[in-house]
């Protein structure tokens, strides 16, 4: 489907003559509606940690070894049993509807043609089984642990159904970060669009309200411990992840409560500023999980040589958030097939130019 703002013909040439990342962005800011754009690329308050996920990055050299044959190289990696191409996946991001028409099915299906896990927001624009059928890549799911804990059962149980393969439950978010850009926006769901996987019968539809609290209070709560992510893993034998975690010793509490996977984020920036960037604390959260859980990252990664810094300090993948909603921002399925490409190959010229030749030696840098 063409992008809201351009003609179809138009969207391939334009993403194709991208050749970064930010490039996409660029094309993505032209094309999506301004209150939106304005919701995705926000972060909390004086956006300090937004800032600060992409700049810390860089403060990590990469200390290349020279003549290697690298002739023989791949990002190849094992993460929950499913090989994957490359260490990449897509994080979840709320209401991709508000990005293009065909929001996270599009998503989806550009995750499932390069072989790499999406894993789609509970606040999606699109019910979860209609994502599901638009791919048979791997497809996880964030789930924040409501009030309602029977409801939150049922959606894990019924995304269990459908073939979701693991579950990332968010512990980052008691509480809804401010963003003054919404506040001053107003920024409410858009008319037309419905927080689909959250209706529930009597409930209120998710498209009332201001920002994505008002009618979506119910879905998360302030009381949440270690012992709610106990339960939750009960709930389902998939693989629980533990997506928020900024402190080792909260690593430690993700495992003991039942979690195969730490997701080192700081929601990109869009919960409590002041937070550190993810690069900095990656490291020694990754040793306290080394052998016991998988370590994904996600925040502020935007090149692949952000890769290599991100497994090179432990992390076992990386995830991308606001790069895929430009990619489909800027040509809907094409533009996250682009923004996925371009990671990738960056990736594996990073590898070679690093003087090694698979995920494991990275480590070894
Ligand atoms: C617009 C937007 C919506 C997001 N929605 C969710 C969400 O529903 N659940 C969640 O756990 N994280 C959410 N996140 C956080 C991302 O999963 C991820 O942690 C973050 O975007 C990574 O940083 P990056 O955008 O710099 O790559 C959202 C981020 C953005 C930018």
């Amino acid at each position: 489907m063409a992008s809201p703002r351009f003609p179809g013909a138009d969207i391939a040439a334009r993403v194709a003559a991208c050749v970064s990342l930010a490039d996409l962005r660029s094309l993505a800011e032209q094309a999506i509606e301004r209150t939106a754009w304005d919701y995705y690329r926000s972060g909390a308050w004086d956006e300090a940690t937004l800032a600060a996920n992409e700049e810390r990055w860089r403060r990590f050299e990469i200390h290349y070894r020279g003549m290697v044959d690298v002739s023989q190289r791949s990002g190849r990696t094992v993460l929950f049993g499913r090989e994957i191409p490359c260490p990449l996946l897509a994080a979840p991001t709320a209401m991709q509807r508000m990005a293009h028409p065909d929001g996270e099915c599009a998503t989806a299906r550009a995750c499932g043609a390069a072989g790499l896990p999406m894993c789609l927001s509970s606040l999606s624009t699109t019910a979860l089984e209609e994502v599901r059928a638009a791919t048979d890549g791997p497809l996880w799911m964030q789930v924040y642990i409501s009030k309602d804990r029977g409801f939150t059962r049922s959606l894990i149980e019924r995304a269990d159904a459908a073939g979701v393969e693991a579950f990332a439950v968010t512990c980052d978010t008691p509480v809804w970060g401010v963003r003054d850009r919404d506040m001053r926006n107003g920024f409410r769901v858009p008319d037309g669009l419905r927080i689909v996987n959250l209706e529930r019968p009597g409930g209120p539809t998710g498209h009332a309200g201001v920002g994505i609290g008002g009618a979506l209070s119910w879905t998360i709560d302030d009381t949440l411990t270690w012992r709610d992510v106990e339960a939750l893993a009960g709930w389902t034998k998939r693989p629980v992840l533990v997506k928020g975690i900024c402190r080792p010793d909260d690593a430690r509490a993700a495992i003991g409560s039942g979690a195969r996977g730490v997701w080192i984020s700081n929601h990109g920036g869009r919960q409590l500023d002041g937070a550190p960037a993810t690069a900095d604390v990656l490291g020694a959260c990754a040793a306290e999980a080394r052998g016991r859980a998988a370590v994904v990252v996600d925040g502020g990664v935007r090149r692949g040589t952000d890769i290599v810094r991100a497994l090179a300090l432990g992390a076992d993948a990386v995830a991308v958030g606001r790069p895929i909603l430009w990619g489909l921002g800027a040509g809907g399925e094409l533009g996250v097939r682009r923004a996925l490409d371009m990671l990738r190959t960056e990736f594996e010229l990073a590898l070679a130019l690093a003087g090694v030749r698979n995920c494991d030696e990275i480590r070894a840098l």
